[in-house]
């Protein structure tokens, strides 16, 4: 089994020195790559910019953007049996990228920011019979809803809610809390519990016939 996992934050230029990104540590993506791994899954794992170590046994592909994660995605999609989206991939991303060192003026400056492409989505519309897709939804308010909501626009089997507004789980933590909500309509809490724990418990479910 072939599994495919994206992790961490994109960043998104603004010049030569400066990016738009987010707080994203990477640690569930790596988590669930490393319980993957050890569950016997050939793992690749799509990682963005995060300062953890690259987990043994598992190949990583290094991205920065979220156009780069998308390439990567793309590049490993049709030898995938699971796909799983745990990256905070951005949403936007300045609409032009200034060469070199952008220097300040004395008034404000506006950004322009345009859409970024959605890889999950996009994956959702061109999934084969008998592949599994999951992605992740991080909401500070009316988790399930919102969460159920993306599950089916973008054509999941799964999707990991995570309530990002709970202290001491989700970004940055090394535990966290999550619902993970299925197309079949069941639900599964999971946590609080370490990220390695959480990973293990919803490769299990996702991967259950
Ligand atoms: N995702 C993606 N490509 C993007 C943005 C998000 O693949 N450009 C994936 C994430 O990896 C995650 C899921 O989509 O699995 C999150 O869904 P999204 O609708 O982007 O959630 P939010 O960014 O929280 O969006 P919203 O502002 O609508 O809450």
């Amino acid at each position: 089994m072939r599994i495919v996992i994206s992790a961490g934050p994109t960043r998104e230029r603004i010049d030569a020195v400066r990016f738009l990104s987010n707080r994203s540590s990477g640690k569930m993506g790596y988590a669930l790559a490393e319980a993957a791994r050890d569950l016997g899954a050939e793992v690749v794992l799509i990682s963005g910019p995060v300062s953890l170590a690259a987990p043994e046994g598992v190949r990583v592909v290094n991205v920065e953007s979220a156009a780069e994660m998308a390439a990567a995605v793309r590049a490993e999609e049709a030898q995938a049996d699971v796909i799983i989206m745990a990256a905070a991939v951005a949403d936007y991303r300045p609409a032009r990228v200034v060469d070199g060192k952008w220097k300040k003026s004395a008034g404000p400056v506006t950004i322009e920011l345009e859409r970024t492409e959605d890889i999950l989505a996009g994956l959702g519309e061109r999934k084969r019979p008998g592949m599994i897709l999951v992605g992740f939804a991080a909401e500070t308010e009316n988790l399930l809803a919102y969460a159920d909501e993306k599950l089916r626009r973008k054509n999941l089997d799964w999707i990991a809610a995570n309530d990002v507004s709970c202290a001491g789980i989700g970004f940055g933590s090394d535990r966290n809390q999550v619902v993970l909500l299925g197309r079949d309509g069941r639900k599964v809490e999971l946590g609080p519990a370490p990220k390695r724990e959480i990973a293990e418990s919803l490769l299990r479910i996702v991967l259950m016939k």
